[in-house]
């Protein structure tokens, strides 16, 4: 039986979901949030070390100005108000992602609630803000060159996986998307190269810990190769 230790969702639907009950986009997202705290704190209690969430990608500052600046807003409040979440339930913070690109106010609170959780140990979940694998590895190579530690070392593999963000995170083991879409949409390329892949139509304010639940089941009992036999 496969064991999970990473999980990764790529969280799509808010807006779907909101336009379904006639709501603004933007109540979708703060509907996401609920999810996000109930599937975060059900992951802790169920002994998975990594949960790693798709909360804003590189290409989401296309969307309309006002609904970049919502998202911006509503990850503020998150970061704040959630800080009981993690304490509570002894979960890690960790973000992934450009940071640099937002805002000073945004920046420290990120910074502040990684400082403050970094000794709860049931769960890390990560949020990929500003993130997009391309985006990533780019940052790394031009992180490999700068320091040009790539001529003394002989493990390439190991210097690339040193040098993202994910640095010291165990690899995906089941990536997860919500919303109907089959893609991955440059949603850590490097670190899911052997996850089983679980597409699901539930929008994402209407997931569940039940689903969930059933989506692991399945997982459980798929067989793993990893490239052999
Ligand atoms: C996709 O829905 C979701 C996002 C753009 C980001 C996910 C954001 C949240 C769950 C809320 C914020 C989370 C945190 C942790 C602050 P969509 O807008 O693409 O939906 P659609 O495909 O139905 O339009």
């Amino acid at each position: 039986m496969n064991t999970l230790n990473h999980l990764a969702i790529i969280m799509d639907g808010n807006g779907r979901w909101a336009k379904q009950k006639g709501k603004m986009r933007t109540q979708g997202h703060r509907q996401g949030i609920h999810t996000v705290r109930e599937i975060t704190k059900w992951c802790a209690k169920n002994n998975l070390s990594h949960l790693t969430l798709y909360a804003f990608s590189t290409e989401n500052w296309n969307r309309p100005k006002a609904e970049v600046d919502f998202l911006m807003k509503l990850l503020e409040k998150y970061l704040l108000q959630e800080k009981k979440t993690y304490q509570e339930n002894n979960i890690q913070f960790r973000a992934i992602g450009n940071i640099e690109a937002f805002n000073s106010p945004l920046k420290n609170l990120i910074q502040n609630l990684q400082e403050d959780t970094q000794h709860n140990n049931a769960l890390t979940q990560i949020l990929a803000l500003n993130y997009g694998s391309r985006d990533e590895i780019k940052r790394a190579f031009e992180k490999i060159i700068q320091t040009n530690t790539y001529q003394t070392n002989t493990n390439l593999s190991q210097l690339i996986e040193d040098n993202l963000d994910t640095k010291g995170i165990p690899d995906v083991d089941l990536l997860i998307r919500t919303g109907g879409e089959m893609r991955l949409s440059n949603f850590l390329l490097w670190q899911a190269s052997y996850a089983e892949l679980f597409f699901t139509p539930t929008l994402w304010p209407d997931f569940t810990p039940e689903e969930l639940q059933k989506i692991i089941h399945d997982f459980k009992s798929r067989t793993r190769r990893f490239g052999s036999l």
